[in-house]
């Protein structure tokens, strides 16, 4: 039963296929992935205000980045994945608001926004994905605005309150190696106070009736 085991260090296949394997499983999962309540949660925490601009870091197909439209903000759909944007792009062109949106290459590590470029920004279950959290730590704390918001939130699927927990563990088993597990709320807290963000929360906490790993700051003014 090798193909059970799931290891981060000890991929299977070539680049290709583990790149063409995500694509389908983001398939299956897409409806969560168009629409999503933690998303509406989080940009209703962030309230992107008209003229802002603002920013959604691996924003995926987008649920974030269409509720934050609304607003009248400058929306920056940020994903480092072609295939994610080409979605993105899609959508935008759908939509009306899309005068508001702009999809983006880059990453949580190298974001595509000048020093202070950003009034407020998120990210929803991205965290797990970065490559390295204190430099996303230091480029978020990079681009905000003096006053910027900064809500970092990644759904808590090994909790079993969480209603795909049981699918998370039949895909990771109970390891607590790898995944969203590996998230540390207070590490990220407090590389963010080292950044020289301030008000920051780090937490546990309910979103749209979901357990979630929280990070909420802002830049002083
Ligand atoms: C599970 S999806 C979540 C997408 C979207 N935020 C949502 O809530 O539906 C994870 C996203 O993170 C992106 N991602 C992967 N590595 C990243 C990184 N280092 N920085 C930012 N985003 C990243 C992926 O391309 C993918 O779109």
């Amino acid at each position: 039963m090798a193909n059970v085991h799931h290891d981060h260090d000890h991929q299977h296949g070539n680049a290709k296929d583990r790149e063409l394997k995500s694509i389908v499983r983001y398939i299956k999962i897409a409806p969560r992935m168009w629409k999503s309540a933690v998303n509406n949660a989080v940009v209703d925490l962030i309230d992107p205000q008209p003229g802002e601009t603002v920013i959604d870091i691996g924003a995926g197909m987008g649920p974030g980045v269409m509720r934050a439209a609304r607003s009248g903000a400058e929306v920056l759909a940020v994903d480092p994945t072609p295939f994610m944007r080409s979605v993105m792009g899609a959508r935008r062109l759908g939509s009306r608001k899309r005068k508001f949106v702009k999809v983006v290459d880059g990453a949580v590590e190298a974001l595509p926004v000048h020093d202070g470029g950003a009034d407020a920004l998120w990210s929803v279950n991205t965290m797990h994905h970065w490559n390295s959290v204190s430099a996303g730590v230091i480029e978020i704390a990079r681009v905000l605005t003096p006053g910027g918001r900064v809500v970092l939130v990644d759904e808590n699927f090994a909790d079993p309150r969480h209603p795909h927990s049981e699918q998370w563990h039949k895909r990771h088993g109970d390891s607590d190696h790898h995944g969203f597990s590996m998230v540390d709320a207070t590490d990220i807290g407090d590389l963010m106070s080292q950044s020289g963000l301030c008000d920051v929360v780090a937490d546990h906490r309910d979103m749209a009736g979901r357990p979630v790993i929280a990070v909420t700051a802002r830049m002083p003014h």
